[in-house]
């Protein structure tokens, strides 16, 4: 059973849950100094915690992330039958009495990745994703694959709804890469009957984690890391046990911290590798940077320098850290420009920011940064994960006070930011509204 309330101390959470009324206040012009330690990924462990489903058994999840997201992941799953603990970072799963298939609106509303559920040879009665605060985000991908793989899929009163049939291997192209979709297949051939080929898929490192995870519980999977895929379904899994990876857009974010404060400080549990991109980008700026696996550290200038950003799938620069990019070329010396290739209508951060005194303006999918030597602190709304990330990181270096209300955003996402950053150093508290 998840406990809500935090009993941290005995050892069974790590952070307590947010309530919609927290807010975060901030008092900018800190040096940030020390290490943080990152925690597991948040898009690694929630596609894991789907696959649990495919083989009935108790699964063990180690370096688990405690996050409002999991939380709501693992709640699913227990209106499904299965059983759900935590203690001291490890989740375990037992899937062995799962005996529904329905995934209720009010908890699939809040969280994309429930769609997960579909994996499970198609038998599902999962509500269709609900909205996000940037633009439509369609699951056309996952069900077009599941169909093409023979599942009968249909939606019925805002319900995907799957009957109970053997799947079957199929060849399926990628119009465009999709992290979810790609993990949605790969799971559902792992039992298919025959080979699936699934061309242009995703490689970002938490599907290469999932591919790891699947093979070792005896799936067989051709091609992982590449962007063609080759899966020979099997009888049965054997139940997962693993290390869920480290969340690189986290530590991305860390050293976007950094940058924007001009101050050194070191990242432990972090894959250099998955965030090479932003690296470059961020040495761009005129940070030092030191990648030494599982260690990197980093000392940021005394004032960045303007950057031009265009997101794209991994390897290229992630979409999950335009908005807190945008933060930090913001009070860069000169223009950026930053365009999302992804979403192309992801900027709910953009107004926030400028009432925190950045000087931004957007053209379709690109907003022109002209740098300012200095934001002033002001209340401002959290919209979405990584837009929430976006105003901690501008209110670490604005004049004054800034209150960050709606972060139940930012703890769907982060473990604990505002602990780890005022271990740093930063001057951060946690207020009820
Ligand atoms: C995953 O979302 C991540 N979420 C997102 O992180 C991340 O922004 C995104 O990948 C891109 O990197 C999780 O892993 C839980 P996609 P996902 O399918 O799988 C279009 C965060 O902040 N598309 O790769 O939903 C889609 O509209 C979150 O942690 C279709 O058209 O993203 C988008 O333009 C936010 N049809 C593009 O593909 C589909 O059926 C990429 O989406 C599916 C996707």
């Amino acid at each position: 059973m998840i406990p809500d309330a935090p009993a941290a101390e005995a050892g069974t959470l790590t952070a307590a849950p947010s309530t919609p009324m927290d807010a975060l206040v901030i008092r900018g012009g800190r040096k940030l100094s020390g290490r943080a330690e990152i925690s597991g990924a948040k898009n690694a462990a929630l596609p894991v915690m789907a696959a649990t489903l495919l083989a009935p058994g108790v699964h063990t999840l180690h370096n688990f992330p405690l996050l409002s997201d999991t939380r709501t992941m693992a709640r699913v799953l227990e209106q499904l039958g299965a059983r759900v603990e935590f203690r001291d970072r490890v989740c375990r799963i037992d899937t062995s009495n799962v005996d529904s298939v329905e995934a209720p609106y009010d908890l699939v509303r809040t969280m994309r990745a429930s769609i997960y559920l579909l994996a499970r040879f198609g038998a599902a009665r999962v509500s269709l994703p609900g909205g996000c605060a940037w633009g439509p985000r369609p699951v056309n991908l996952h069900i077009e694959g599941l169909q093409a793989m023979g599942a009968s899929l249909e939606i019925d009163h805002g319900y995907i709804v799957g009957s109970d049939v053997k799947l079957h291997g199929a060849t399926f192209d990628f119009e465009i890469v999709s992290v979810g979709a790609t993990a949605q297949l790969m799971m559902a051939a792992t039992l298919a009957e025959g080979t699936t080929v699934l061309e242009n898929v995703a490689i970002e490192p938490d599907i290469t984690a999932l591919g790891d995870v699947l093979i070792r519980c005896g799936a067989r999977i051709e091609g992982l890391g590449t962007r063609r895929l080759a899966i020979h379904g099997v009888r049965q899994l054997k139940p997962i046990d693993t290390h869920i990876i480290p969340d690189r857009i986290e530590a991305a974010t860390f050293l976007a911290a950094a940058a924007i404060t001009g101050s050194g400080i070191a990242l432990q549990r972090c894959e250099a590798g998955d965030v090479a991109a932003v690296m470059h980008k961020l040495e761009e700026t005129g940070c030092q940077i030191l990648p030494d696996s599982p260690r990197v550290t980093i000392a940021g200038p005394v004032r960045p320098g303007a950057v031009n950003i265009k997101t794209a799938p991994f390897p290229g620069f992630p979409t999950d850290m335009q908005a807190q990019m945008m933060a930090v070329c913001a009070i860069a010396e000169g223009t950026s420009v930053i365009t999302d290739t992804i979403y192309v209508d992801r900027f709910t951060h953009v107004p926030e920011l400028v009432r925190l005194g950045a000087d931004i303006r957007l053209e379709q999918n690109t907003a022109i940064v002209k740098g300012v030597p200095r934001l002033q602190g002001a209340p401002v709304m959290a919209t979405d994960i990584r837009a929430s990330a976006a105003l901690v990181l501008a209110a670490l270096v604005a004049d004054g006070e800034t209150r960050i209300s709606r972060i139940y955003h930012l703890d769907r996402g982060y473990e604990a930011l505002d602990e780890k950053l005022s271990k740093l150093g930063a001057d951060v508290q946690r207020v009820q509204e």
